[in-house]
C-alpha cells in the first residue's frame, strides 16, 4: 500500500503544482504564510515541513524565517521532492532542504526543531503510521516547539463532499474518519495547549499543539 502511494505521488508530482494553481492560488499562498506564522518559528529558526510535496510550505518558511534558518522539508516520494529542489534552486533558498524519508521515522536527532508543520496530508495516512508519526514529531520538536497542521474541512456541497470521504474511504479505515472530523484528542495524547480554528478563508482549518 505505501509503495503503491509512493509510486502514485511520484506520477502525480509532474502535474500537482499546475492542479493546485487552478484550485486557487491566492488562497493557498495565503494558507501557506497563515501555517507558518502558527508555527512560531522564530526568524533563524529550524522548522521541519512533513509530506512536504513539491515545498510549497517548506519554501514560503524559507523565505519568511530568512537565510540563517534552516527549513528542512521531508517526503516518501522522490518525484515531488525533486520538484520541490527544483524550486529551491529557481528561488535561491540555500537555507532549504528536502530529505527523502517516511514520516513514520524521521531521521533527525531529538529535539532538534523549533516547529513542524504538515499541510493536506495527514489525513492520508495509515492509522498506524499517524500514531508513529505524531510520536516522531514529539521526539523531534524542542520542548516548547509548536507541531501545526492544516487540512480541508467537510465540504458543504453534496458532490464535494461525497468526494472528500471517497478519499477518506480510500485510505480505508474508520480511524482516518474519525480523526478527519476530530483530530483534537488524538492531538491531546501527545501535546499541550491544542486548538483549533477555522481559516479566514473558509474550507480549511488548523490545528496545534505544543511540545511541554
Ligand atoms: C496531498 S500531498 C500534500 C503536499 C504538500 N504538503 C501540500 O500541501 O501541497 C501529500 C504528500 O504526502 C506525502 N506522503 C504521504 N505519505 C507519506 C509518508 N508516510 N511519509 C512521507 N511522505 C508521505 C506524499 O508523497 C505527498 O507528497
Amino acid at each position: 500500500m505505501r509503495r503503491f502511494r509512493r509510486k502514485y505521488y511520484d506520477v502525480f508530482s509532474h502535474f500537482y503544482d499546475r492542479i493546485i494553481a487552478l484550485h486557487s492560488q491566492d488562497k493557498r499562498a495565503f494558507l501557506r504564510r497563515l501555517i507558518v506564522e502558527r508555527s512560531k518559528a522564530p526568524r533563524g529558526g529550524r522548522l521541519l515541513d512533513l509530506c512536504t510535496g513539491t515545498g510549497a510550505v517548506a519554501l514560503c518558511a524559507g523565505e519568511m524565517l530568512g537565510p540563517e534558518s534552516l527549513v528542512v522539508g521531508v517526503d516518501f516520494s522522490q518525484g515531488m521532492l525533486n520538484k520541490a529542489r527544483e524550486k529551491a534552486q529557481r528561488k535561491k533558498l540555500s537555507n532549504v532542504h528536502f530529505v527523502l524519508a517516511d514520516v513514520a521515522r524521521l531521521p533527525f536527532v531529538a529535539a532538534s526543531f523549533d516547529a513542524v508543520t504538515c499541510s493536506h496530508a495527514m489525513y492520508e495516512l495509515q492509522p498506524q503510521t499517524r500514531e508513529a508519526c505524531f510520536a516522531e514529531i514529539k521526539r523531534v520538536l524542542k520542548p516548547g516547539g509548536v507541531f501545526v497542521m492544516m487540512e480541508h474541512c467537510e465540504p458543504k456541497h453534496p458532490f464535494i463532499k461525497m468526494l472528500y470521504y471517497i478519499r477518506l474511504a480510500s485510505m480505508g479505515s474508520p480511524e482516518n474518519r474519525a480523526f478527519a472530523r476530530d483530530e483534537v484528542p488524538f492531538f491531546r495524547r501527545f501535546f499541550s495547549d491544542v486548538t483549533k480554528e477555522l481559516t479566514p478563508t473558509g474550507g480549511s482549518k488548523i490545528i496545534l499543539g505544543v511540545k511541554k
